[in-house]
């Protein structure tokens, strides 16, 4: 008799709307001039947290969304967003950061907060080395180490993940997963009705004194966020033939 181990099951669910989806896709566009109408906070807060449900890398969930209130601070940002209209009206102003300094603090709750009481000897063992692959070190000796090893096993015909052979690999590593925690955030608050604009146009070390963000916390955008105005979007949305960037191979 052949015992077969019991494996976790999620339905995927159907009847999605996606008219609906694809209108919440649609219709978002960068706006840049807000009303003066708040968001209600248990509304941006529940776009918070649809936005940390975005994939992200070893789900070592590498990111932190300021979400700037201080008027003093927030003054301080709408400056640092070169007085941007979509800086300076907009209701809540988040402050997107990436960060590569609680890769071990992250994977140690992977493992305490795994959600079976028995954590798989692998996925145990999976989390004590990841830290590692995102890492460089000291003087970037770990970079330097798995430059070398990563190409000494090549010449094997082994094939090696995305790594972090620079801190500027490392920086490139945590922005990609925190973009995708920032469309999560903007689509959510379209579904809810109002507006954003990503912003990468601000003074980044005037971002950084104004949070007190450490040197391996970086700002990748700034969310503009509130109720788009009557002439809030300043053109229509325009894209390039699809061919230019779709491929089939
Ligand atoms: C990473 C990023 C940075 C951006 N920075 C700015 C910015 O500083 N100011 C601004 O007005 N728009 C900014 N935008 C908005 C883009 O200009 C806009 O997404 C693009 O023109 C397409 O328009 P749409 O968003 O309405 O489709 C940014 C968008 C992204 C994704």
């Amino acid at each position: 008799m052949t015992t077969e181990k019991k494996r976790y099951y999620e339905p995927a669910p159907q009847g999605i709307d996606v008219e609906n989806f694809k209108k919440v896709v649609t219709s978002r566009r960068s706006v840049r001039k807000f009303t003066e109408k708040p968001i209600p906070s248990d509304i941006l807060d529940q776009c918070l947290d649809l936005a940390l449900l975005a994939p992200n890398s070893s789900n070592l969930q590498p990111w932190t969304f300021y979400v700037v209130q201080n008027p003093e601070k927030k003054q301080k940002i709408v400056k640092a967003c070169l007085n941007q209209w979509a800086a300076r009206t907009a209701a809540e102003l988040i402050v997107c950061v990436a960060r590569t300094d609680r890769i071990n603090e992250m994977a140690k709750l992977n493992i305490q907060e795994f959600p079976f009481p028995e954590i798989p000897p692998l996925v145990k063992k999976y989390y004590t080395y990841i830290p590692l692959n995102y890492k460089t070190g000291y003087l970037n000796a770990i970079g330097n180490f798995k430059k070398v090893t990563f190409k000494v096993a090549r010449t094997f015909d082994k094939q090696m993940p995305v790594t972090a052979f620079t801190p500027a690999d490392a920086k490139l590593w945590a922005a990609k997963t925190t973009a995708l925690a920032c469309e999560n955030l903007v689509l959510a608050l379209r579904a809810y009705g109002f507006d954003s604009c990503m912003m990468e146009g601000f003074d980044e070390p005037l971002v950084c004194k104004t949070l007190g963000l450490n040197t391996k916390e970086f700002p990748i955008m700034v969310i503009g966020a509130g109720e788009r105005a009557e002439d809030g979007v300043f053109f229509p949305q325009y894209r390039f033939d699809r061919d230019l960037f779709i491929q089939k191979v």
